[in-house]
């Protein structure tokens, strides 16, 4: 589940809160799972990846990583990204654009200290996606932090939120013979433009 507070009143987002409680009604599972591409420059290459959208406040839209993994060195250098939701229970895709920015550390912090302690542990003993020997060395690893005298746990500077602000919208809703609906929404000058595509 995302937790939205303040949701714009733009017509994109009364679109989105649609489409989200009828994918809630529907029992989606992952409903928060979101595939987010960004630019790698350094290889001239697009890398897609799910991460968990956990909050939506207003119109910036958050989740959590690693601050030295791969897609936050991306980010830093090209903040354009592309992000999908796919709902398969309603046949319903969402595509965005938007520019990405980390959240403030003390809004990342918060959310840390509302996790698990185990998750916690992991965030704390995982260099994301850097090469180790074995998953074993993984395990040690996690274990170590997790049965550390200290108890609770800090948030490394390593870990934190993202926000992303969407300056396009599309929705697709997928219907019988192909007869799908598009829309999409462009935001110019501040001002959301409504059109229609083909399917
Ligand atoms: C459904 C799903 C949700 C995920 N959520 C997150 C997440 O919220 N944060 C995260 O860092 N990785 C998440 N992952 C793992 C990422 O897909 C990815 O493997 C990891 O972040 C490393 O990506 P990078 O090497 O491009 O930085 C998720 C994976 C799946 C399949």
């Amino acid at each position: 589940m995302i937790e939205i507070s303040n949701l714009s009143a733009e017509k994109p987002y009364k679109y989105f809160d649609r489409f989200y409680k009828a994918a809630i009604d529907s029992k989606q599972e992952f409903i928060e799972a979101i595939s987010i591409a960004s630019f790698n420059e350094d290889s001239n290459e697009v890398e897609s990846r799910y991460v968990n959208l956990k909050y939506i406040k207003k119109d910036e839209w958050i989740f959590f990583t690693n601050y030295n993994s791969p897609k936050a060195r991306q980010f830093k250098k090209h903040d354009q990204i592309s992000i999908l939701f796919y709902w398969d229970k309603t046949n319903v895709q969402i595509r965005m654009k938007a520019r990405i920015s980390k959240s403030p550390a003390s809004f990342s912090d918060k959310h840390f200290e509302k996790r698990s302690i185990e998750k916690n542990a992991l965030a704390i003993s995982s260099m994301q996606s850097q090469e180790i020997e074995s998953h074993q060395k993984v395990e040690d690893n996690y274990k170590k932090v997790l049965n550390s005298t200290d108890k609770r746990l800090h948030r490394p500077k390593s870990w934190g939120g993202f926000s992303f602000t969407p300056y396009y919208f599309e929705f697709w809703e997928g219907r019988e013979n192909r007869l799908n609906r598009r829309y999409i929404f462009l935001q110019r000058d501040g001002e959301w433009h409504e059109k229609y595509l083909q399917p």
